[in-house]
């Protein structure tokens, strides 16, 4: 977990506390992916997993293993496993181009906005996909 909290910190201008993982850690639909590249963590993907939902809850690769397909590899993965879960959800910081571009490729689109979801003037946007 220190190094899922280090990425994260380095990932994020609103980061998660440790408190904020342990927590997850011991929800009934939480699943936790780490990538391993060379013995090192480099990557983590949180999902919540229900019966016909799904919700992306965070994804970061470490800087320096970025661009290399990663967090795609990651996201099929989840996709791929979980196949009777029909609609995925996930909301992204509105400025954070990178990680809307990777969305949409994986067939997300744009819901809504949801204004300060991350503190003031940090808005959300909710996207949603159909795992068809
Ligand atoms: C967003 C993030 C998870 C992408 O991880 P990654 O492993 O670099 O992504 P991939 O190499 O799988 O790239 C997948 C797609 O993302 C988009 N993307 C990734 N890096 C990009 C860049 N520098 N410029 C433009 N688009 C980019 C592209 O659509 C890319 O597809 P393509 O290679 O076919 O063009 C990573 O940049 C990251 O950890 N950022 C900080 C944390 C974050 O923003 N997390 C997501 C918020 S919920």
């Amino acid at each position: 977990m220190p190094v899922m909290l280090a990425i994260c910190q380095r990932s994020f201008d609103v980061t998660w506390s440790a408190a904020s993982f342990e927590a997850e850690f011991l929800k009934e639909h939480t699943e936790i992916y780490v990538y391993v590249k060379d013995k090192q963590l480099v990557a983590y993907l949180i999902i919540w997993a229900m019966q016909s939902e799904g919700e992306v809850v965070s994804l970061a690769v470490n800087k320096g293993f970025r661009n290399q397909g990663i967090a795609s590899e990651l996201l099929a993965y989840i996709f791929r496993i979980h196949g009777n879960i029909r609609e995925w959800y996930l909301e992204v910081a509105t400025d954070n181009i990178l990680a809307i571009n990777l969305y949409e490729k994986y067939k997300f689109h744009k819901m809504r906005v949801i204004k300060n979801y991350y503190g003031q003037n940090k808005d959300a946007l909710q996207m949603k996909c159909q795992n068809i």
